[in-house]
């Protein structure tokens, strides 16, 4: 009998997609990264961003992900890819 690795069966459209994350501990609400990427990240009622899309990044707006780290000034926007 063989065995699976459940993560193995699980079907993702998403797994090789790159990813955006926002971290709190240092976003200072500057924006950039809404204005430039709203398809990405939206801003809170602080006025602090969050990824949207659980950080997924849909096909053709890499480049926009990568404009808006580069644009953070805090250097609050991690990609992974
Ligand atoms: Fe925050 Fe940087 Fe965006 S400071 S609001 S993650 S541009």
């Amino acid at each position: 009998m063989r065995h699976f690795d459940r993560d193995f069966l699980t079907p993702s459209l998403y797994s090789d997609r790159m990813r955006v994350h926002v971290d709190s501990s240092k976003c200072q609400g500057h924006n950039r990264c809404y204005a430039l990427a709203p398809e990405l990240f939206d801003v809170d009622d602080y006025g602090n961003a969050f990824e949207l899309n659980e950080g997924v990044v849909p096909a053709g707006l890499e480049d926009k992900a990568r404009l808006a780290a580069a644009n953070c000034p805090e250097f609050a926007i991690i990609i992974e890819d």
